[in-house]
This record gives C-alpha cells, sequence and structure tokens, in this order.
C-alpha cells in the first residue's frame, strides 16, 4: 500500500534552505543575534520533502523541536560558517531559499577570553558580513533558482521589489509584520510574493505550513522553473 501524497511535483528536485538566526560570537560566552526562530524555514522544508524534492538544511541555533534525519541536516553558527556550508552545495542545487535572518554585523574581533566588566562603558566594533545571498546569487546557474525573504518596516514592497533585484532572486517572499499574527515566534504569518516577471500574489494570514505550500505553488510558475 502506498500512501498517497497527492503531489511530488518537486521530485529529483534538490532544495537548499537557509533557516534560523546566526550567531555572531564577541567572547567564548556571548553573541549577537536576533529573535528569527526557524519556523518558517522549517515548513519549507517539510513541504518540499513532501512534495518529493531531496532537501538541503543549513540551519543557525533553533529551539524548535524537528527531526533532522528527514534531511541532510547542517547546523552552524554564524554567517561565515553559514556562507561556507550554501556555498559548498550551492552548484549541486535546483532550488535555493534564502530563509535564514542573517546577521548584518559582527564583533570585529572574538575576544579569546570572557571579557570581564570594568568601570568603563563597553562598545563593540561591528563588521559586515558577507551577503549569502546576494554572492551566491552571482554564482546562479541557467536553470536554477533563488528564492529571498524579506523583512521591513517601512516602504515594503519598494525595498522588497529592490532587493528582489539586487539579490538576483527570482522571487521574494515580503513578511507582513504589520499584518496580525505575522512576525517572528508564531506559527502564523502573512505574506507578499513578488517575482521577477513582476507577477505578485498576497496570502492571508495563515498557518506557516499553509504559506509555505503557496510559496512552492508559486516557485512553480517561475518561467525557468521546476
Ligand atoms: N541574506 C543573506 N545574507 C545576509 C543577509 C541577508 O543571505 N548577510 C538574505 C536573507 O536570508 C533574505 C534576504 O537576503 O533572503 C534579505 O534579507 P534582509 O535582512 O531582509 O536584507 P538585507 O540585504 O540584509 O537588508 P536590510 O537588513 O538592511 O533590510
Ligand atoms: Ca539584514
Amino acid at each position: 500500500i502506498q500512501f498517497f501524497h497527492t503531489q511530488s511535483d518537486y521530485q529529483n528536485k534538490k532544495v537548499l534552505i537557509t533557516m534560523g538566526p546566526t550567531q555572531e560570537a564577541m567572547d567564548p560566552v556571548r553573541f549577537i543575534s536576533n529573535h528569527s526562530s526557524g519556523k518558517m524555514g522549517y515548513a519549507l522544508a517539510k513541504a518540499f520533502q513532501a512534495r518529493g524534492a531531496e532537501v538541503y538544511v543549513i540551519s543557525g541555533p533553533i529551539s524548535l523541536n524537528v527531526d533532522k534525519s528527514e534531511f541532510h541536516w547542517t547546523d552552524v553558527k554564524s554567517a561565515k560558517e553559514m556562507y561556507h556550508a550554501a556555498h559548498k552545495l550551492h552548484g549541486l542545487m535546483d532550488i535555493c531559499v534564502f530563509a535564514a535572518a542573517v546577521a548584518d554585523y559582527a564583533p570585529a574581533e572574538v575576544a579569546p577570553e570572557k571579557i570581564k566588566k570594568s568601570e568603563a562603558d563597553l562598545s563593540l566594533k561591528m563588521v559586515k558580513n558577507v551577503d549569502i545571498a546576494f554572492e551566491l546569487g552571482k554564482l546562479k546557474h541557467p536553470g536554477q533558482l533563488h528564492v529571498g525573504f524579506a523583512l521591513e518596516t517601512q516602504n515594503e514592497s519598494e525595498n522588497a521589489k529592490a532587493k528582489l533585484d539586487k539579490k538576483n532572486f527570482d522571487l521574494i517572499v515580503l513578511n507582513s509584520m504589520r499584518e496580525t499574527g505575522a512576525g517572528f515566534k508564531v506559527d502564523t504569518n502573512k505574506v507578499h510574493i513578488y517575482q521577477s516577471s513582476g507577477h505578485s500574489v498576497s496570502s492571508e494570514v495563515d498557518t506557516k505550513a499553509k504559506i509555505a505550500e503557496l510559496i512552492l505553488d508559486q516557485i512553480k510558475l517561475v518561467p525557468i522553473g521546476v
């Protein structure tokens, strides 16, 4: 007996997904990071898997209850580590989804010992991190498809479309911060999806699992795509 997935429309596709936050160390016991839970990225990984794809996950530190054994799974901490892991797999992939909330800056130096408190205030020099999606966007090969995410608090659609162009994405998913239920940690989301072709669509507030299905359906509309 076969348990039927009605769709296996991503059969034979290799999909890379970056997800979660990155952690940028300042000393052996402290880091700079953000509130990304990895829930949207994990929902995408499960959706691709259920629809037949071979899924390669590169995840920053998350506290979700996940079954890593279903995927080719690489754990990383910093943006630099995530970049190296993604770069290694990139050439073999049919689809790359950049769902990670990569820290834009990292402490310029990692102190070898725990930084001791002193009477003075502390200021920390930060340097720019590698932009993983941008760098791999330059290496995108014909027939390969890149999907990005954006989170904006102002000029949402203009900024999202600018990122679509700059990073050579075929499609970008804009997270609606303003709308109910959307954002970090929660299980629901509302998104607007813009394609480089000009096509766009908006979701309702829905579960991240449903949003993931919508994103997979939209990816299939990309001309060079699946
Ligand atoms: N991204 C990435 N590497 C980075 C920063 C971002 O791969 N160092 C990817 C994200 O995974 C996402 C897209 O680029 O798919 C947009 O991320 P976002 O943080 O919204 O854009 P930035 O270019 O960092 O611009 P800003 O944070 O200033 O809005
Ligand atoms: Ca950023």
